[in-house]
């Protein structure tokens, strides 16, 4: 499986001090009850982040629109106010065009967008927004979602959702310390609004509004569960929209007043010893753990410069139990759920990994049902990133997880598009608080068309073959380096992703996956053929030969717009 998936690799709190321990009261025997330790009314409401809505609703920017279009259009003369008035009161989530032809836009979740050359977003991507799953009593992600809280619960960890993607670049990628190369930020992997927003790749995005937050209350950690959104291959464990959570715990150094009237920062050992004395709270686990890492390697994976070698592995060890719990907790409610099945003992193991918010970082994998699968990505947060949010006294980890995935091993959900089946059978399935493994209703026959092109020789010699990424590492956040064509935000000769995106606009969720089967170099003319199986089934009835081949007409029609000669 694709490791941006887990939806890391895969490609967005209180006052006074912390009395509880909330943490170590978790109850890991009785796993059963974890629904009550989250009573729904202590999640955030929808505007998790009002100050980051905020900013999108002055996302049009007429000085930027001008220019686009003039220099688009060469006269500069569309009525762009007009046609941002007319986006305020557009339907929802579908792309406009201005009457004049020359412009288009959309209204996200009630806000206006002006498109411009960068943005990259579709109807079908966008009427996908606002679905909001997570949150819908007795759906699968959201008892997976209530599932983790219950392991990160309030009042230690506020419980954040975060309902609206459309974010800057700079909270999905600025601010987090991306490199402005980085394979995440492309255009063939990422969905822009327009060249400064997107919708969010990853949780991480609300990372400095959720460290804001923190520095005006009480909490001591936060998770944020949200929908991210990435451009990419189709397959039964990818869909261009997807659920992550993201969870964050910090250790405070307490201030002293000097004599000559100021504050000074005191108490770096006092706050060593309260992460030890955490740590040590932790409840004990019963899984078999490897740990290779257990002396990382300070060259690749080190320790920040302003950080306490000592303190840091102490946040280290804090983060890696915490998570180990999570697992015990989450997979022992699994293993429950399947009596009759051999209770195997469970094993995780930690590699280390690369984020750019994070060091040092590691990858936990799970060994479930005799593989070995990447979990999640996390590490000790970047002191620029707190430093930013007023978090200067502060230091902690952060991990990300991706809910699909830990949702489809829970529930043996064998196909990621199930989680968006409106279908009566599929979710009448689901009860809040419980994990019950999902009984498939049918199986409907498939249907395969292929098509081949030709496409010009890439600079980048690239090939989409092999394009899985065996590191969750390069694609934190989005972005494939394996694949054809690089870090460009400008439309790229040849993207894979560009096929899927066509495919996906077209059928929806009535393709299955899209393999490339053939691929070949003339020796006469240099230009490569690609050959790709198209393979449409519904999850939910047999499609007539009639309707494929009308999606798959249109489909074909649709890829002559691509930079590619079909054969
Ligand atoms: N946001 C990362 C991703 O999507 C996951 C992550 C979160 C890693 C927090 C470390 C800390 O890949």
């Amino acid at each position: 499986m694709h490791l941006a998936r887990t939806g890391v690799f895969l490609w967005a709190v209180r006052s006074a001090r912390l009395l509880a321990l909330p943490v170590q009261r978790i109850s890991l025997i009785d796993s059963k009850r974890w629904l009550s330790h989250t009573p729904r009314c202590l999640s955030s409401p929808f505007a998790a982040f009002p100050e980051q809505s905020a900013q999108q609703g002055s996302k049009v920017d007429p000085k930027k629109t001008e220019k686009t279009s003039a220099s688009d259009h060469g006269n500069g003369s569309i009525p762009e106010s007009q046609f941002q008035r007319s986006l305020a009161s557009a339907p929802q989530n579908k792309i406009i065009h201005d009457t004049t032809g020359s412009g288009s836009g959309a209204n996200i979740l009630g806000q206006p967008f002006v498109f411009d050359d960068v943005s990259n977003v579709t109807d079908s991507i966008l009427g996908l927004v606002g679905r909001n799953l997570y949150d819908t009593p007795n759906h699968p992600l959201h008892i997976t979602r209530k599932l983790i809280e219950s392991v990160f619960q309030y009042p230690l960890y506020k419980n954040h959702i975060a309902s609206n993607p459309v974010v800057t670049t700079k909270d999905n990628f600025d601010v987090l310390g991306f490199p402005k190369d980085h394979p995440g930020r492309s255009r063939t992997d990422t969905y822009y609004v327009d060249s400064q927003t997107v919708l969010r790749t990853h949780t991480s995005a609300h990372q400095h509004a959720a460290f804001q937050y923190m520095s005006q209350n009480p909490e001591k950690g936060y998770t944020i569960c949200a929908d991210v959104y990435r451009r990419d291959s189709i397959d039964r464990s990818h869909f261009p929209v997807f659920h992550q959570m993201e969870g964050a715990r910090m250790w405070q150094q307490y201030r002293m007043k000097t004599t000559k009237g100021g504050t000074r920062l005191m108490g770096q050992e006092e706050r060593k010893a309260q992460i030890k004395e955490d740590l040590d709270n932790l409840p004990e686990h019963s899984l078999e753990i490897i740990d290779e890492g257990g002396h990382h390697n300070y060259k690749t994976n080190p320790v920040q410069i302003s950080h306490d070698e000592k303190e840091s592995e102490l946040v280290v060890q804090h983060l890696k139990r915490s998570l180990e719990l999570l697992v015990q907790r989450v997979f022992t409610a699994a293993q429950e759920a399947m009596p009759g099945t051999k209770q195997e003992q469970l094993k995780v193991r930690w590699v280390e990994a690369y984020f750019p918010f994070t060091s040092p970082s590691f990858e936990l994998e799970v060994f479930w049902q005799g593989e070995w699968l990447e979990l999640l990505g996390c590490g000790v947060t970047k002191q620029e990133i707190l430093n930013n949010a007023g978090l200067n006294d502060r230091i902690g980890w952060a991990w990300g997880i991706g809910v699909e995935r830990l949702a489809m091993l829970l529930f043996e959900i064998p196909d990621i598009r199930l989680f968006w089946s409106q279908d009566e059978r599929f979710l009448s399935q689901f009860k809040e608080g419980q994990i019950t493994r999902f009984k498939p209703f049918s199986k409907y026959p498939p249907c395969y068309k292929d098509v081949s092109f030709w496409v010009r020789p890439s600079p980048d010699g690239a090939s989409p073959i092999g394009a899985e990424s065996s590191s969750g590492v390069a694609a934190a956040a989005g972005g494939d380096s394996t694949k054809a064509s690089p870090a460009e935000t400008q439309p790229a000769a040849f993207h894979e992703n560009d096929i899927m995106e066509v495919v996906r606009n077209v059928a929806g969720t009535l393709v299955e996956d899209v393999k490339l089967v053939d691929e070949f170099v003339s020796p006469k003319t240099s230009k490569k053929s690609l050959c790709y199986r198209i393979n449409y089934r519904s999850n939910e009835r047999t499609l007539t030969n009639e309707e494929v081949n009308s999606l798959h007409d249109q489909v074909l029609q649709q890829l002559t717009k691509l930079p590619i000669e079909i054969r």
